[in-house]
């Protein structure tokens, strides 16, 4: 028996690394034949020792059977994505951010098709691999995610207790192809491309299925609290000594390069030599290489601040252009929609495609009747990209942007810094009354049962209610007026509306449907200011100020609380008695610093940026975006560019560093 047990160990130990020397390595040790009577051995082993199971040995990989269903795990750091760009001048712009004028070290990847996975490793064994879901939380997949063979199930003694590495999970051409090969000898429906292969393949519940499946993966991001990496190229070296499949820099699939043109070059290359790879790519990343840069850099309210997705230009297609109409949306924005000769294109129809703005619209020259390329971005929403001026017709008419809104024929208006042109009859056009009630009950708002459009619509065009106060008024005999509400519907919605009032303030400041301000910047904002009384006093410095809260948001929000019949609806809603403060009310630790405003820059050893900010503001001080004369303090860190401090010192600002910070608020944190 010692022996067997000992066999068992031993055969599991072998048989992982057999596997790393034929999925990561690339360098098989053994004969499959041979791996595979090893692998026979150890089945037969642990079916005669139950009692020695372990979820990661070796023949876990060929699935562990039926899976009952996938827990939901909230994600110890959210899972953002990254933005797009799609020019090498917007990159620029990015990398100028960035770098402010030093140069830094960029890490040039691909950016692979598939799926977003994090994987979990506690005292170096996975426990947990979970989807992106909505960013804060995913499911667990782990009984599929062990029968990719590339993935580490142990890692070696050197790594550490608690760690986290997230990456994509996809199929290869060749692998992708087979399965859709096997499925239609099956009869079974086969699958659109890699990346929904590779989805579905996740939410399988037959994890033995899955195996037969053969995924791949390659490892982008590692996270540690023992000992953080000192930047992403050592970090990505150390995943692949422990076992993790990651790109490989012999083939050149990820690159460290200094500067606009190497950047470019590394792109450039890739646009042409990705229809070589094995696999699906849609783009690059580009990332700063320096870790401590990284945090410094911190993140939007969606996306880091220190990598930036590129991406290539998708498949084309020529069609015509049949009409131009235009939509009113909730915040009184005119989306204008270009009307499609149906066409074939990635995989789907299309028949419309946004146009965006009236810029685009002359920026295309359009005209109707004109034959126009159109191309599906990472958007759902393809767009035309051009037109085929050789090809319009004379009788063509060029489209031109309306000027009255084409709901209620108020004159549009457009602000010198936006794009976009609005309708501001936000209190009178019906089609935007009708969506900021629609908004304010959906699901992700104030989650109000029993009111579909239809409902609204009758509400509205009966003049029972035009803002979400009224809903909470109306009596039963108005309620009765909707042709189809008796007494049942009417207990569900008075029902809904009572449960409604104990939906946590930073969702009714969503559902309030101000231009620019989404879940997560409501979520921001209630953070930094607790209670709508302290936003309605906020001026729009004060909102710039306010992490992941940026000028657009800023200047938008400030514009809303400054109209009289806002503020008036914030006031019916609060005494219909919803809420309207956060959780908690911090009460500033002192006063010491109350009347200055600090700036933040550079990388700090005792703090993060974001908790001296915190610090700051708990001492009565407040935090400004940039330097300028209205800046008292510049509490400067380590790596802060030379023109900031240039800036500060002709200014005659206060400079000090984190130990002179502490003095100032005397070590009490
Ligand atoms: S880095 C904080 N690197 O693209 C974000 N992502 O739109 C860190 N992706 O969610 C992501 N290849 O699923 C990174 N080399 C790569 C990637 C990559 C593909 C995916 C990933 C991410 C999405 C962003």
């Amino acid at each position: 028996m010692e022996m067997s047990i000992e066999r068992i160990h031993q055969l599991r130990k072998a048989l992982h690394a057999h596997n790393r020397h034929y999925y990561v390595d690339d360098k098989p040790t053994i004969s499959d034949a041979a791996f595979d009577r090893l692998l026979d051995e150890l089945i037969a082993l642990e079916a005669e020792f139950p009692d020695l199971f372990d979820p990661n040995s070796p023949t876990q990989r060929i699935g562990g059977g039926l899976i009952d269903q996938f827990e939901t795990v909230s994600h110890r750091r959210r899972m953002l994505s990254l933005s797009n760009t799609y020019n090498k001048d917007e990159l620029d712009a990015f990398m100028d951010r960035a770098e402010q004028g030093d140069n830094l070290l960029w890490d040039c990847e691909l950016k692979y098709d598939g799926v977003a996975i994090a994987l979990w490793y506690e005292n170096r064994v996975l426990t947990r691999a979970l989807t992106r879901g909505d960013g804060q939380q995913g499911d667990d997949v782990i009984a599929n995610v062990r029968t990719i063979r590339s993935l580490p199930l142990k890692l070696p003694d050197d790594a550490p207790d608690d760690l986290e590495v997230r990456g994509e999970i996809f199929f290869t051409n060749d692998n992708f192809s087979a399965l859709n090969d096997r499925r239609e000898s099956l009869d079974m429906p086969t699958f659109a491309n890699p990346r929904n292969a590779a989805s579905g393949s996740l939410k399988t519940k037959d994890a033995t299925e899955v195996s037969k499946r053969k995924l791949s993966a390659l490892m982008y991001h590692a996270i540690t609290s023992d000992q953080p990496f000192a930047s992403h190229a050592t970090a990505m070296d150390q995943l692949r000594l422990w076992g993790f499949p990651v790109p490989s820099l012999d083939k050149r699939w990820s690159e460290v390069r200094v500067g606009r043109s190497d950047v470019h070059a590394f792109l450039s290359n890739w646009d042409e030599a990705r229809h070589q790879l094995p696999f699906a790519i849609d783009g690059a990343v580009i990332k700063v290489d320096s870790m401590a840069e990284q945090e410094a850099l911190g993140f939007t309210a969606k996306s880091p601040r220190w990598a930036i997705a590129y991406k290539f230009n998708s498949e084309a297609a020529l069609t015509v252009l049949n009409g131009v109409s235009f939509q009113v949306g909730r915040t009184g924005a005119i989306t204008p929609v270009a009307h499609l000769e149906p066409i074939w294109l990635s995989g789907t129809v299309v028949q419309r495609a946004s146009l965006h703005n009236a810029d685009q619209i002359a920026k295309l020259d359009l005209h109707v009747g004109d034959h126009v390329w159109v191309e599906k971005g990472g958007e759902i929403i393809p767009k035309i990209t051009k037109v085929a001026a050789d090809k319009r017709p004379v009788t063509a008419e060029k489209v031109h942007f309306i000027d009255f809104c084409p709901d209620c024929g108020s004159r549009l208006i457009k602000n010198a810094n936006e794009v976009q042109h609005y309708c501001d009859n936000d209190l009178n056009c019906s089609t935007q009354v009708k969506s900021r009630l629609a908004h304010f009950v959906s699901r992700k708002a104030m989650d109000i049962d029993g009111l579909g459009s239809e409902t609204i619509d009758q509400l509205v065009s009966k003049g029972l209610a035009r803002r979400p106060s009224d809903l909470y008024n109306l009596t039963d005999l108005q309620w009765r007026q909707l042709g189809q509400f008796k007494e049942k519907s009417i207990e569900n919605v008075t029902k809904g509306l009572a449960s409604s009032l104990k939906i946590p303030f930073e969702r009714v400041l969503f559902s309030l449907g101000i231009r620019h301000v989404g879940g997560t910047v409501a979520g921001m904002l209630v953070e930094a200011l607790e209670d709508m009384d302290t936003l309605l006093a906020a001026d729009e410095p004060t909102l710039t100020a306010i992490d992941g809260v940026g000028p657009m948001i800023a200047t938008s929000l400030a514009a809303w609380l400054q109209v009289d019949s806002n503020v008036n609806e914030v006031r019916r809603l609060s005494e219909a008695g919803l809420l309207m403060h956060g959780e908690k009310k911090l009460q500033p630790t002192s006063l010491v610093l109350a009347g200055k405003a600090f700036v933040v820059s550079g990388v700090f050893t005792d703090f993060t940026r974001d908790e001296l900010k915190a610090s700051i503001v708990a001492h009565g001080g407040r935090v400004v975006g940039s330097i300028s004369g209205k800046t008292d303090v510049l509490l400067a860190g380590k790596g802060m560019g030379p023109s900031k401090l240039a800036k500060a010192t002709q200014l005659q600002i206060t400079i000090i560093n984190e130990a002179t910070y502490q003095t100032w608020i005397g070590s009490t944190d």
